[in-house]
């Protein structure tokens, strides 16, 4: 179950990514990303370094998840992936096996990194491709977090049905790796039953937030007492199965603070 009720889109795309760029880890994790490439990578090349992108069907030929989009092909043929007029593409390195076979539980790990330029900025970029679990992904790979990126994970479509705002996924939970003032992209897929999204999925299926710019102007804002977290709605990136909206994720009661 996602957000149920048709959300109006009155706004643009745009979520000011300026603020992202004193943050110390430059890392983008997107589990479960599929093709999904495009908003994640030009949205945030002039801040991000490293993008994460996992998803179980990465370089198993024939998948059913990605052989639509030809990402069920050999991690050592495949590349350039990202193909944009404002990237260079520039060289691959891998680590792992090129294939696994589709069948498997056992997924062997594999990751494949592209480096591109940004030719607007001038900065180079590195696109993680990782073959495997997303929850084991973000405990083996990830360490500090600026971003963390999930939409389309529905269940009926092939998602994981993983609870990322409410799971220990290995040696920590996003809340301990993400920075403070990192920023959580989410179309509020699998929110509906976790805590901290649950109260701006059910106000839209109430039918209390009818559109998107009652998010932004003013600034829907949440606190969590459990994780000591201040949400704010900071911007709107498109519609996957619900709104893509971006969240600042503040340490602390900044809602009481004024
Ligand atoms: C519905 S598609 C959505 C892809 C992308 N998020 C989008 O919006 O286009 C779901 C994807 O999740 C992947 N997936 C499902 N369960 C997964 C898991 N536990 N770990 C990693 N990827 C998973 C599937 O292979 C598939 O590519």
């Amino acid at each position: 179950m996602f957000v149920q009720k048709t959300i109006l889109i009155d706004v643009p795309i745009a979520a000011p990514v300026e603020n992202l760029a004193q943050s110390t880890s430059k890392v983008l994790f997107y589990p479960c990303s599929g093709f999904d490439l495009e908003v994640p990578v030009t949205h945030f090349a002039p801040v991000i370094d490293v993008f994460w992108f996992v998803d179980r069907g990465y370089f198993r030929p024939d998948h059913q998840d990605t052989r639509f989009n030809h990402l069920d092909r050999p991690a050592d043929s495949i590349s350039p992936i990202f193909k944009h007029p404002d990237f260079d593409y520039i060289s691959y390195t891998l680590e792992g096996p090129a294939v696994d076979d589709r069948y498997s539980v056992h997924i062997k790990p594999c990751v494949l990194t592209e480096f591109y330029l940004h030719i607007p900025t001038g900065r180079t970029i590195q696109l993680k491709f990782r073959r495997g679990y997303g929850f084991s992904g973000f405990d083996k790979e990830i360490r500090k977090l600026a971003v963390f990126f999930h939409r389309g994970d529905s269940p009926g479509e092939g998602g994981s049905g993983s609870k990322w705002y409410s799971s220990r996924n290995g040696r920590g939970t996003i809340w301990d790796k993400l920075e403070d003032g990192g920023w959580i992209v989410t179309d509020l897929s699998l929110a509906y039953d976790q805590d901290v999204f649950r109260i701006i999925t059910d106000d839209i299926n109430a039918g209390k937030i009818k559109k998107v710019s009652e998010l932004l102007n003013p600034s829907f804002e949440f606190y969590s007492r459990k994780y000591n977290i201040t949400f704010t709605c900071i911007g709107f990136l498109g519609h996957r199965y619900g709104p893509t909206l971006a969240f600042r994720v503040d340490r602390g009661d900044k809602m009481t603070a004024f």
